[in-house]
């Protein structure tokens, strides 16, 4: 069993925070959407300043191993997880659900009694297996490609 280390980001993570956005979409994600889909989303990673902008305005963590990280997650508006994303190569080691876990307290002591996310098709059977209800299926565009994604909540 890896020991998992997780940490607030800051700005000098971007570069590997990227690199794990862009590998991950393009390895495991690619099993559920087109080429397109993944060539305009994983091209997200190329844009420094709303990464920058996302570690600086909002609870973002990594998770490590051995000093290098493997998997990040973060929250907007207090209560929403924007994104939650394991190395390719760490996939199924509880990396996520231990990131998640302090996220989900993270919302708790915000004052919120309910997490809300758009996930993937890829991450759904993991949402499911952390009791997270589907509330809808949604058709979310990313520049101006359709991204069919679905609207998940958990009761805290
Ligand atoms: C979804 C994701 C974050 C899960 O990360 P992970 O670290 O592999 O998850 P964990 O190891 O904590 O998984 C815990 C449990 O969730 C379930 N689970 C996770 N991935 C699963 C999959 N692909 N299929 C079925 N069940 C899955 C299993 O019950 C698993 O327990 P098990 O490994 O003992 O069977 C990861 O697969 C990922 O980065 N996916 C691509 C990015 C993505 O779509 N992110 C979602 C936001 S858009």
């Amino acid at each position: 069993m890896v020991e998992i280390d997780i940490r607030q980001a800051t700005l000098e993570d971007i570069p590997y925070i990227t690199s794990i956005f862009r590998d991950t979409i393009v390895h495991i994600n690619s099993r559920d959407y087109s080429d397109k889909q993944i060539s305009v989303w994983s091209s997200g990673a190329n844009d420094v300043d709303k990464w920058e902008e996302r570690i600086t305005n909002n609870y973002f963590i990594v998770a490590e191993v051995k000093n290098v990280i493997v998997g990040f997650a973060y929250l907007t508006k207090g209560y929403y997880l924007d994104g939650l994303f394991v190395h390719k190569d760490y996939q199924r080691r509880t990396i996520a659900s231990k990131l998640l876990r302090i996220i989900e307290s993270r919302v708790s002591i915000n004052g919120y009694e309910i997490i809300k996310s758009d996930v993937s098709i890829t991450a759904l059977p993991f949402f499911d297996s952390h009791f997270y209800e589907v509330e809808k299926k949604l058709k979310k565009s990313i520049k101006g490609l359709v991204f069919e994604n679905y609207l998940v909540y958990k009761d805290l």
